[in-house]
C-alpha cells in the first residue's frame, strides 16, 4: 500500500512521517529564505537538462516560466510579511518542486529533479546565497571603510593620548588610531575576497554522492550559467564540504572581534572622565532611573554580539567535527547559525557606518589627558631622542626612567621641565656615576670633554647633553613631521578601497 505524501520520498515508505518526527526534521521553517537561489540553480539545471535532450525544450521553457512565475509570487508574499509555509513540505526545495508540479502537471515538473539530488541542491543554494552575502558586507565593510576616512580627515590634526595597558603610552595623532580600524576591515574584506575565491565552484551534477549516470550531463555549463568560476571537481567533496560556510562565518565572527574593540574604545572614551568623543544622541539611550545618563548601548551591544558569532562558529565547527563522508543530515543544522552570523554582522555594519558619520572628537580633552599624565607622554620621546643622538637605547632608557621618578617627587610636568629642574636632577637627585659619565665624553664630540667631565660632571652633562636643545625637541607633544598633513596615507586608503571593490565586482559579471 502506497502513501499520499508530501515528502519527496513518500514512496518508499508504509506510513506517513510521526508529527513530531516531521516537525523535528523540518528545515523549511529556516531554509524558505533560500527561495531565490534555489530556484535560480533549479532554472540553470533545467536549461542545461533540456541542451543535453533529456528534457524536452518546450517541457523545459515550461517550467522554468513556471520557477520565474513562482519566484515573483513568493518575493509578493515575503514583501507582504506573508510567506509562512507549511512544514509538511519538509525544505525549501520540496516545496519549490511541489509548486512547480502543481503549475505544470506531474509528467513535466517532476523532470527538475532529473540528474540532481538535494543534497548537491542544498550545498549550491548555500554557495549562492553567501556569495549574495560576501557582495553586500563588502559593501558595507567598503562604507565603514569611508566613513572611518572621512574622520580621520576630519580631524587629522588632532593629538591624542595613545595607550598600551590602557596607561597613557605617548602622544599619536588621532587619524593614525582611527585609520588602524580601516586596516582590520580592510584585511577582513581581503578575507572575504579570499573566501569567495575558494567557494566559488558549482557542486552540481554531484547528485546525491559520487555523480549521477546518465551519460549526457554539462556541470560546467550550468556553473557558467550561474557565475561560477568552475565545478567542484570531487563529487563526494561536492556535498561533503561545508568548509566554506566555516570558514565564511569565521571571517564574519573577525569582523564583529574588531567591532567589539572600536566599541570597547567607544564605551571608554564615552565615559564622561575621558569625554574624548561623543556620538549622536540618537545613538545613545537613556537610564529608567538615573536623569543624568547618557549611555553608549549601541556600542556595548555590538561588542555583546560577537560573543553570538563566535558561538554560531563554534557550532558549526563542532557540527561537521567527525562526520563520515558524504552527505549526513546533520549538516542541515548548518543553517540557522549561518544566517544569524550573515544578518547579525549586516546589521552591525550598517549602524556603525551610520553612527561614525556623526562622530564627534573633543582634542581639548585629549590634549588635556596628555598633559595632566604629567606630560611622562613625552618620555618616550626623550628616550628615543638619546637613542638617536647616539645613547644606547637602554641607557636612555635607565636615565629617563630616573628623571620621570624625580618629577614624580617634585611633582613636575615634564612638558614644563626646565634648566633648573635638570641641574637639580643632575647634580643632587640622579648623579651618573663615573661609568655613565665616561660613557657620554666617549660619545662626545669636544675635544676637551673629558675635563670639563673630570672637574665638573654635573655641569658638562647639562651643557653637552641635557641643554636647551634637549629641552626644546623633548618638552613639547608635537609628533616628527612624516606626512604632515596625512595626505599620503589618506590617498593609499581611498586607493585600497577602490581596489577591494574592482576585485569583487568581477566576481559577479
Ligand atoms: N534540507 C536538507 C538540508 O538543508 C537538504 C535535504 C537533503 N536531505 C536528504 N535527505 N538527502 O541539508
Amino acid at each position: 500500500m502506497t502513501q499520499k505524501s508530501f515528502k519527496l520520498w513518500g514512496g518508499r515508505f508504509h506510513k506517513p512521517a510521526d508529527k513530531l518526527a516531521e516537525e523535528f526534521t523540518e528545515s523549511i521553517s529556516f531554509d524558505s529564505r533560500l527561495y531565490r537561489h534555489d530556484i535560480l540553480g533549479s532554472v540553470a539545471h533545467v536549461k542545461m537538462l533540456s541542451k543535453c535532450g533529456l528534457v524536452p525544450k518546450n517541457e523545459a521553457v515550461r517550467i522554468v516560466s513556471a520557477l520565474r512565475g513562482l519566484e515573483k509570487e513568493i518575493s509578493k508574499r515575503v514583501k507582504a510579511g506573508r510567506f509562512k509555509l507549511d512544514k509538511k513540505y519538509e525544505d525549501i526545495h520540496t516545496y519549490i518542486e511541489k509548486k512547480v508540479i502543481e503549475k505544470v502537471g506531474d509528467a513535466i515538473g517532476s523532470k527538475i529533479h532529473t540528474a540532481r539530488s538535494r543534497n548537491d541542491q542544498v550545498s549550491v543554494d548555500l554557495r549562492l546565497y553567501i556569495k549574495d552575502e560576501i557582495r553586500e558586507i563588502l559593501l558595507l565593510l567598503s562604507g565603514v571603510c569611508n566613513v572611518i576616512l572621512d574622520n580621520a580627515k576630519k580631524y587629522r590634526d588632532v593629538l591624542m593620548p595613545g595607550y598600551t595597558h590602557m596607561q597613557v603610552a605617548k602622544p599619536i595623532y588621532f587619524r593614525d588610531y582611527i585609520l588602524a580600524y580601516f586596516e582590520m576591515f580592510y584585511r577582513d574584506s581581503q578575507r572575504l575576497l579570499d573566501c569567495l575565491k575558494r567557494m566559488d565552484f558549482s557542486p552540481l551534477g554531484a547528485g546525491a554522492i559520487g555523480g549521477t549516470f546518465y551519460k549526457k550531463t554539462d556541470r560546467a555549463s550550468v556553473a557558467r550559467y550561474l557565475g561560477f568560476s568552475g565545478v567542484v571537481s570531487n563529487t563526494v567533496d561536492a556535498v561533503s564540504d561545508r568548509d566554506f560556510v566555516i570558514e565564511f562565518i569565521f571571517d564574519l565572527a573577525m569582523i564583529t572581534l574588531h567591532i567589539s574593540r572600536i566599541s570597547e574604545d567607544f564605551v571608554i572614551w564615552l565615559n564622561p572622565q575621558f569625554g574624548f568623543i561623543s556620538l549622536d544622541e540618537s545613538f545613545m539611550t537613556g537610564s529608567s532611573i538615573l536623569p543624568q545618563k547618557k549611555n553608549p548601548d549601541v556600542c556595548e551591544i555590538a561588542r555583546a554580539k560577537t560573543g553570538r558569532l563566535y558561538g554560531n562558529l563554534m557550532t558549526l565547527l563542532t557540527l561537521m567535527k567527525g562526520l563520515p563522508l558524504s552527505y549526513n543530515r546533520d549538516m542541515q543544522e548548518d543553517k540557522p547559525p549561518l544566517f544569524d552570523s550573515a544578518d547579525t554582522v549586516k546589521s552591525t555594519l550598517r549602524i556603525y557606518t551610520k553612527m561614525l558619520e556623526k562622530l564627534g572628537v573633543n582634542k581639548q580633552k585629549m590634549l588635556e589627558v596628555l598633559v595632566e599624565a604629567s606630560g611622562y607622554a613625552v618620555a618616550p620621546k626623550m628616550v628615543d631622542y638619546l637613542a638617536e643622538k647616539g645613547f644606547s637605547l637602554r641607557k636612555a632608557h635607565g636615565f629617563v626612567s630616573n628623571l620621570v621618578k624625580y618629577c614624580e617627587a617634585k611633582k613636575i610636568n615634564l612638558l614644563s621641565l626646565k634648566r633648573p629642574d635638570l641641574a637639580d636632577f643632575v647634580n643632587n637627585f640622579y648623579k651618573p656615576d663615573k661609568g655613565f659619565v665616561g660613557y657620554l665624553v666617549g660619545r662626545s664630540k669636544a675635544g676637551s670633554a673629558r675635563k670639563a667631565a673630570e672637574s665638573a660632571p654635573g655641569q658638562y652633562l647639562l651643557e653637552e647633553w641635557f641643554n636647551e636643545k634637549f629641552l626644546k625637541e623633548c618638552t613639547s607633544l608635537s609628533l616628527p613631521a612624516v606626512d604632515k598633513n596625512g595626505d599620503r596615507q589618506f590617498k593609499d586608503v581611498s586607493e585600497r578601497i577602490r581596489g577591494i571593490m574592482n576585485e569583487t565586482s568581477a566576481y559577479y559579471k
